[in-house]
């Protein structure tokens, strides 16, 4: 191969960018300079300026030419959990969790953290996953659904929840836009916070780094344990701080049923002294796509689903249940000053390697086709971060009211679950609140019924609503 020939360019931040990269070999990149306009150059030079390559050395020593990242010896137990309550004693305890968490809201004690910065690859959506119509009548976005949740907790309790939104560089511009068209929903716009979390490189099998374009090296967001290193970062810890914000509230974007900021868990969290906490519900079958949350090697973490072999997928108690049955939901409890200490001396987080498609062109410029698996990208998970908190709180939860996840176009989990799941949640809501609806094939409804969060958060709402006099009218069409 000819080496590479230097670009010059007159300044010297931007010469001493691309000085680094052929120092670090990856000179490589610069091959279609002459063909590039002086935007493209300039927009080359500052993406080369963002990489990290102490990190990016280290990663490519230990995984892509160490055999780092092996999971071969891991000992994997069941969590300590708290029980969906059954016994009084078990409902006393959630009773007293429920008035900690109330306490913690009504001070003004607690933030809502959303992870947005996915790529929505499964979900064939091109646009930011929050942006999807996804209520079974008014057709809300996911955005909105969340939005009005936040709104309905900070109503209850009075006082602001801010929402804090990790986005990533490929979506954040829609997704702010997207806010902005919608008047935030209704939110104070200073209580709002967006920022992006950062990219990392992928590389190939001998570690070099790939082009997605002529002058753009393929990069991809740093998984969602990213969103501890962005809290920090962006400066939303410190306006956490400002805020008096003790607690956060983290969930994904895709979960229709998210209970964000449930005064029960936070409780719950609060009270034994956590610093990052887990809720799970049971699997619905045993090779359902949810992590495990358990022992590892005796310390808590998630073991992801395509990690569990089949056996242990299938492996059951001696009274039939599921040995390995905490699913992950990825909501989490998160003290901010176990953020602050995740954050001491760079990322405290483990990267994982995937190895994949990355889009990217060849040495001609050509696009290598979609069904080469042509190089490796590193992600973190935060949830590595449970085996670093001294306390923690494994929660399960019931599923039909915490957990339906908007991942894939089609059958399970899809738009059409979730919106099943809701109607379903729904009927149950109405139901105990005295409204009788007629029953369709399940005993659910056979029409799309929808309640607003702003209406009522909960079952008990809708009944205390019901019972000040409560009107409503449907509508027919023939
Ligand atoms: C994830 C969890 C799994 C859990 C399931 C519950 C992982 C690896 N696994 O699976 O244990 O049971 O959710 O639904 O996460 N995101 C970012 N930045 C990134 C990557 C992801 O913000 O760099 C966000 C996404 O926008 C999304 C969430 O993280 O909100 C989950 O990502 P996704 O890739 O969909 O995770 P799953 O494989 O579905």
């Amino acid at each position: 191969m000819m080496a590479q020939k230097k670009p010059k360019v007159a300044d010297a931040r931007r010469q001493a960018a691309i000085d680094r990269m052929f120092d670090e070999g990856q000179g490589h990149v610069f091959r279609f300079w002459d063909e590039l306009s002086e935007d493209a150059r300039n927009a080359l030079v500052e993406q080369c300026a963002t990489i990290d390559f102490d990190l990016m050395n280290r990663l490519v020593a230990e995984h892509v030419k160490g055999a780092a990242g092996k999971k071969a010896d891991r000992v994997i137990e069941p969590a300590p959990m708290v029980p969906v309550p059954a016994s009084d004693e078990e409902k006393r305890r959630e009773a007293e969790a429920h008035t900690a968490g109330v306490k913690l809201l009504k001070e003004g004690g607690v933030a809502a953290f959303l992870v947005a910065g996915g790529q929505a690859t499964r979900l064939g959506y091109d646009k930011p996953k929050g942006t999807y119509p996804i209520t079974p009548v008014k057709n809300k976005t996911l955005f909105q659904l969340h939005a009005e949740k936040i709104i309905a907790a900070s109503r209850r309790y009075g006082k602001r929840i801010p929402w804090y939104i990790m986005t990533s560089i490929a979506n954040h511009g829609d997704t702010t836009g997207f806010f902005e068209e919608h008047d935030y929903f209704g939110l104070p716009r200073g209580d709002v916070h967006f920022f992006p979390q950062d990219m990392i490189p992928a590389v190939d099998k001998d570690g070099k780094f790939l082009l997605e374009e002529k002058g753009r090296i393929s990069m991809n967001p740093n998984g969602h344990g990213g969103s501890l290193l962005a809290l920090k970062k962006s400066g939303a810890l410190a306006d956490m701080k400002k805020r008096g914000i003790e607690e956060i509230f983290y969930f994904q974007v895709d979960n229709v049923l998210v209970k964000i900021c449930d005064p029960v868990f936070i409780g719950y969290h609060h009270l034994e002294g956590a610093e990052m906490s887990t809720k799970v519900v049971s699997k619905a079958h045993a090779e359902e796509k949810v992590g495990i949350v358990g022992l590892i090697n005796g310390r808590l973490g998630v073991v992801e689903y395509s990690d569990l072999t089949k056996e242990q997928m299938h492996e059951r108690n001696p009274d039939g249940s599921l040995k390995y049955d905490g699913g992950n939901i990825a909501v989490h409890m998160l003290r901010v000053d176990f953020v602050e200490r995740m954050n001491k001396g760079g990322l405290q987080l483990p990267y994982h390697k995937a190895v994949k498609h990355v889009n990217a062109i060849d040495e001609k410029g050509a696009p290598v086709p979609k069904d080469v698996k042509n190089g490796i990208k590193f992600e973190t998970f935060v949830f590595d971060a449970l085996g670093e908190a001294e306390k923690s709180v494994t929660m399960q939860v019931r599923r039909e009211e915490d957990f339906s996840p908007v991942k894939n176009a089609e059958g399970e989990d899809s738009p059409e679950t979730a919106r099943r799941h809701l109607v379903e949640q729904w009927t149950r809501w109405m139901r105990a609140a005295g409204l009788d609806l007629p029953r369709g094939g399940k005993g659910t409804s056979p029409w799309r019924i929808e309640i607003s969060p702003l209406t009522a958060l909960d079952e008990e709402e809708l009944i205390a609503r019901a019972k000040t006099g409560f009107s409503f009218s449907w509508e027919l069409y023939i």
